[in-house]
């Protein structure tokens, strides 16, 4: 089993798009039994919350159903994920801060690292911006997501 967990700041747009989307890749694929997938934010201000509604409607656009509350990453996600997805810097600057020694380094990774059209670096905080900005999100998750997956499925011909 490869456990996947996406973060970014709230756990309310960014992130939870990220592994709802992640989830629908893999059930296409057939891969629901080999591939798990979570996320959480970096802060706490949105613990328990659902996604954004503005997320989940870009999200529905799409015939993805955005489900799950929001949670803070903690130090236990370490060991209990393979790879651990962070949707901009500073959320990747957040989750290493957690590991002083750096014995994780090598499980945190960039999003868009795994982008196969866009050519973006980050995937940008939609929250204080307009619309159109949630689409935008959708479609960057998309390509590295699907990208993401290949990435998963090479590694686990690998093993
Ligand atoms: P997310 O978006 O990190 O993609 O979930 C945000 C959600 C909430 C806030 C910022 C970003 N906030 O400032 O409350």
């Amino acid at each position: 089993m490869t456990k996947l967990l996406f973060v970014c700041l709230g756990n309310i747009c960014r992130s939870p798009s990220a592994e709802n989307i992640m989830n629908h890749l893999v059930e296409k694929a057939g891969l629901g039994d080999l591939i798990t997938c979570d996320s959480a934010g970096t802060a706490s201000y949105h613990v328990g919350n659902p996604p954004d509604r503005r997320m989940a409607a870009a999200a529905r656009k799409r015939d993805i159903e955005l489900l799950g509350s929001a949670r803070q990453f903690n130090k236990q996600d370490f060991e209990n994920f393979d790879l651990i997805l962070a949707m901009d810097r500073e959320n990747y600057e957040n989750i290493l801060a957690l590991d002083r020694a750096g014995k994780y380094k090598d499980k945190v990774r960039l999003m868009c690292d795994f982008c196969q059209i866009y050519d973006l670096k980050e995937v940008p905080d939609p929250y204080y911006g307009g619309l159109e900005g949630f689409d935008r999100v959708i479609d960057l998750l998309l390509d590295a997501c699907g990208g993401l997956l290949e990435y998963v499925k090479s590694d686990l011909v690998d093993r």
